[in-house]
């Protein structure tokens, strides 16, 4: 058995669901899942389904729902949308970004006007990060507007072949742009749809094979691997209309150290893509005490039914992974011991950014 240690991972792209759609996922499910899946630090996303985090009372009862709930530590982004950034200089300080969706997706955040989206690019600190879901032309849209309102871009969950490429054009020309890829995007394609059913819908959707290959000619460009832990119900997914979105937090690692194991990517690489590069563009605090450790020759098969995340599935369903967490320390307390999680609710902190 190779045991390597990593400092606890960071996804800096989760939705707990909580408050709002507690049946998905509560701070407790979503915290444990994480810890499992060798992450110490996740930051939610504000399209709570009922409860989005839109207005400071709303943040307040978001900050409220996770007291004494998290086993790992929780940052929180606030949501944009029409008419709210009045409230903008008074959240920032307790949020690590702003999000701004404008494409549809799971919640009702999209934002469709030029004016507003621009408005909202303006009225948002210059020095606090923004984030955004834009897919295709809607992400050249925000490319274009960029130097005009002089500020800086995350942009989630990049799948598509012109979407990198333009990304690494806008960085080579000097643009303050920052992306990440979700491992779904990595590992399936359009083709894995039929199979999948309902469990392979989400947003953005499965591309082609010409795009998750060009995702990992490019990895280079590709500042972080988040998540996008995005659970619904096994019935609400074998619906007739099953909502976008698929769990992440159990299969992020290990996918990914699969990845490292068949040579396309080194462990440093991945580590700098899972803690060091969210911990910088999303300002989050040091974890003192805190590291993982993998067991990197473990080989075992996906099930859904063993993970701690509520949703009880996974799109990785079945598949073999090289590489296992086997123990998390979390401030100096064992959380997950010979790969059970034995963290309690209370033990995690919501964290601010440190600037
Ligand atoms: C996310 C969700 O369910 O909240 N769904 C998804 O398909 N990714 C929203 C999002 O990240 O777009
Ligand atoms: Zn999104
Ligand atoms: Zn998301
Ligand atoms: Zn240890």
């Amino acid at each position: 058995m190779t045991t390597v240690r990593l400092p606890g991972l960071i996804d800096p792209h989760v939705h707990l669901r909580d408050p709002g759609a507690t049946h998905k996922e509560d701070f407790t499910s979503g915290t444990r899942a994480a810890l499992a899946g060798g992450f110490t630090m996740l930051v939610d996303m504000p399209n709570n389904p009922g409860d989005p985090t839109v207005s400071p009372l709303a943040l307040a009862r978001k900050i409220l729902a996770g007291s004494g709930k998290l086993l790992c530590d929780v940052g929180l982004y606030y949501g944009a949308a029409i008419g709210n950034a009045a409230g903008y200089e008074e959240v920032a300080p307790h949020v690590c970004g702003l999000k701004l969706y404008l494409d549809h997706t799971t919640g009702d955040l999209k934002v469709e006007e030029l004016e507003a989206i621009r408005d909202i690019m303006l009225a948002w600190p210059q020095d606090k990060p923004l984030l955004v879901h834009a897919e295709d032309r809607t992400l050249a849209m925000v490319l274009g507007l960029l130097p005009l309102v002089r500020r800086g871009i995350h942009f989630c969950h990049v799948s598509e072949r012109v979407e990198i490429e333009l990304i690494r054009d806008a960085k080579e020309r000097g643009l303050a742009v920052t992306c990440e890829v979700a491992p779904h995007h990595l590992y399936f394609t359009e083709e894995d749809l039929p199979r999948l059913g309902g469990y392979g819908v989400m947003k953005p959707p499965l591309r082609r094979a010409a795009d998750v290959d060009a995702l990992w000619a490019n990895l280079d460009v590709v500042d972080v691997i988040a998540t996008d832990h995005a659970p619904h119900t096994r019935e609400e997914k074998q619906s007739d209309s099953p909502p976008f979105g698929v769990p992440g937090l159990e299969t992020a690692l290990p996918s990914m150290l699969t990845a490292v194991h068949a040579g396309r990517l080194t462990l440093d690489r991945m580590v700098e893509m899972m803690q060091a590069a969210p911990a910088r563009i999303f300002y989050l605090p040091p974890q003192p005490d805190t590291h993982v450790e993998i067991d990197t020759g473990r080989r075992w098969r996906v099930s859904g039914e063993t993970q701690e995340t509520k949703c009880g599935w996974t799109p990785f369903e079945g598949m073999e992974m090289v590489g296992a967490v086997s123990s998390v320390v979390l401030r100096g307390k064992e959380v997950v011991r010979d790969g059970r999680v034995v963290g309690e609710p209370g033990w995690g902190q919501m964290v601010p950014p440190v600037a």
